[in-house]
């Protein structure tokens, strides 16, 4: 039994040393996927600018980056009601996902509660955010549009724009958030 098992050890051993060189092998001679850089080690492809312009979605705190479009609060309570509210509560409050709504006034209390409404210092967060990140089961797959809109009923929620507002890339970063203040500026350098 006992040689039986130490013969056994080194055949394992060649045949994964043959089942190594095949895949060598297989890649030495495999074609380069793609051949247009002409770069020395000829493999990828150059970015074009629609490649780039869809990683680069960042909205900065004053309003740069946000897209063409608008939404106001009463789409943004339908998107909410069939896109959000199942994690976030029927109007916000919170459930499975974070509470979006309420705790104004409550941040120097002994119970803080941080949402959207009393925590976040930019609307214009707001937008990025649930455009690169929510529905957390689809991230990315709504519209300006409807970011927009959903944006627009998550603020009138929580008091900060009236019912009847619509938002877009000029009206957004006007909007003054309550916990503006509460934030220190980033002494860096290029830093808002
Ligand atoms: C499947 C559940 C789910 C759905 C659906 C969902 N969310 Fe979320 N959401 C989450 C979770 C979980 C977090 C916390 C994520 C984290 O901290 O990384 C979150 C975080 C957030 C936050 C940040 C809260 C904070 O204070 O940090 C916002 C804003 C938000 N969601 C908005 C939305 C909107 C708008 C929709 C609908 C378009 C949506 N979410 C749909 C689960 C969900």
């Amino acid at each position: 039994m006992r040689d039986g098992h130490r013969q056994a050890v080194p055949a394992r051993m060649a045949l994964a040393a043959l089942l190594s060189l095949a895949v060598l092998a297989s890649c030495t001679s495999a074609t380069p996927i793609a051949r247009k850089t002409g770069a020395a080690h000829d493999i990828g492809t150059p970015l074009t600018g629609e490649d780039l312009a869809a990683w680069n979605i960042d909205v900065a705190p004053d309003g740069r980056g946000l897209p063409a479009g608008s939404g106001d609060v009463a789409t943004g309570a339908h998107i909410f009601t069939a896109k959000c509210a199942a994690c976030h509560g029927a109007q916000g409050e919170g459930g499975l996902g974070d509470a979006l709504v309420g705790g104004q006034g409550s941040l120097a209390s002994a119970k803080p509660k941080r949402t959207v409404g009393s925590y976040w210092p930019y609307a214009t967060t707001l937008f990025d955010y649930i455009r690169r990140a929510m529905p957390y089961n689809a991230p990315e797959s709504l519209t300006a549009d409807e970011v927009y809109a959903v944006s627009a009923f998550l603020l009138n929620q929580n008091g900060i724009v009236p019912a009847d507002t619509r938002l877009d890339a000029a009206s957004l970063p006007r909007v003054v958030m309550p916990n503006r203040g509460g934030f220190v500026a980033d002494p860096r350098p290029g830093q808002l």
